[in-house]
């Protein structure tokens, strides 16, 4: 083409998400298709939320607040930090790319896992920083190895807590480790976007902790547990030196007003966010079950997610499931051709789920 792309730019590939419901019923001829790809909430949101946002329309001709107050003030209160400690974003990918072009120069690490949440590795590259991948080690992070692929050049680590694709989780005492081996001038970017999902004590959970850490920022999310997918938002808790670089560099009203309010809304909700949890602990196991029956191998999860082998190409499984209108994601891309991701839905469509993965498996 005529005009010069960014070397680090060109060795991009572009994010795959899971098609929306819409395309693949317009593509394949169907209705009430079932998406499981894209570790979405199945049960909605919050009923307040749509109360909340109703109300604020009237004030859509003005800005919205650049730090959204109350939101903070819950969130501040909820953690135990200051409101200084932390930064809204448009979804949590928001704060990842604040996070690569806040603090890397040209040239330099970031360390992360192989495979990873994509969102690291472009964030990265289009900050004109080298991302430096650690394989993992028996579907879970390798936390020695992404130690000992530090150098002096890294200045970003980045775990993924419970993982995403394989819904392993690392537990306190593996963290504490792990933080420990670490220099000081490396940030350890530890995103829990799925974090209200596990189920066993022992995971680590950073906001259980006194942030007394520097170095450690948390990555949370309002698109899975609360539901709240569509409007983007997310948020870190981090040392106060560093939420300034992030704030300093964001978009002024990068957190629009409606996703502002629907998150305050969302966060007072808890009763919706524990019967999302009970259900996804129930779809989990439903599904876990139903697969393993199948002779399918499933991985413990500690997210709304598993990863399944099927044993077969699962590009062509998610295919053929694509025509029963079953929406789910092949990890073919990510290095596991016969693995499948699927998170839980309703009990409806995890049973259906099942249904169309047991017939185009010719089980
Ligand atoms: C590990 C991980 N981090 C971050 C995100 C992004 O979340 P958000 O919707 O807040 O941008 C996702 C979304 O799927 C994810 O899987």
């Amino acid at each position: 083409m005529l005009f010069s792309v960014s070397e680090s730019v060109k060795t991009i590939k572009p994010y795959e998400a899971g098609k929306p419901l819409s395309e693949v019923e317009r593509e394949y001829g169907i209705t009430n298709a079932v998406k499981l790809a894209s570790n979405e909430n199945p049960f909605g949101c919050s009923p307040k939320v749509g109360q909340a946002v109703l109300a604020s329309l009237s004030g859509m001709n003005r800005y919205p607040e650049p730090v959204p107050f109350t939101l903070c003030q819950k969130l501040a209160e909820k953690y135990h930090v200051r409101m200084d400690n932390l930064v809204i974003g448009n979804g949590s990918d928001d704060i990842i790319a604040l996070l690569a072009h806040g603090f890397l120069d040209p040239g330099q690490e970031a360390v992360m896992p192989l495979p990873s949440f994509l969102m690291y590795e472009i964030s990265v590259k289009t900050a004109k920083g080298v991302p430096v991948m650690v394989p993992l080690k028996d579907f879970t992070t390798n936390l020695d190895g992404l130690v000992k692929a530090v150098t002096p050049k890294t200045k970003l680590v980045f775990v993924t807590n419970p993982f995403n694709p394989t819904g392993a989780a690392i537990t306190r005492d593996e963290f504490l480790w792990f933080a420990d081996q670490l220099p000081d001038n490396v940030l350890i970017v530890v995103d829990e976007a799925y974090i209200e999902f596990s189920r066993h004590d022992s995971v680590y959970q950073s906001l259980d902790e006194p942030l007394t850490d520097p170095r450690i920022v948390t990555l949370r999310t309002f698109s899975k547990a609360y539901g709240l997918a569509g409007f983007r938002i997310g948020y870190g808790v981090m040392d106060k030196s560093v939420a300034e670089i992030l704030n300093r560099i964001r978009q002024p009203f990068n957190v629009n007003t409606l996703a502002q309010v629907a998150a305050q809304a969302a966060l007072e909700d808890t009763d919706f966010l524990e019967k999302t949890i009970a259900g996804t602990h129930r779809g989990i196991d439903f599904l876990t079950l139903k697969l393993a029956e199948q002779g399918f191998e499933v991985l413990p999860t500690q997210a709304n997610f598993l990863m399944v082998d099927v044993k077969t190409n699962s590009r062509d499984i998610c295919e053929k499931l694509l025509r029963k209108g079953v929406v789910v994601r092949s990890l073919a891309s990510y290095g596991y051709d016969n693995f499948l991701r699927i998170n839980a839905g309703t009990d409806l469509e995890n049973q259906k789920c099942m249904d169309a993965l047991i017939s185009v498996s010719g089980k």
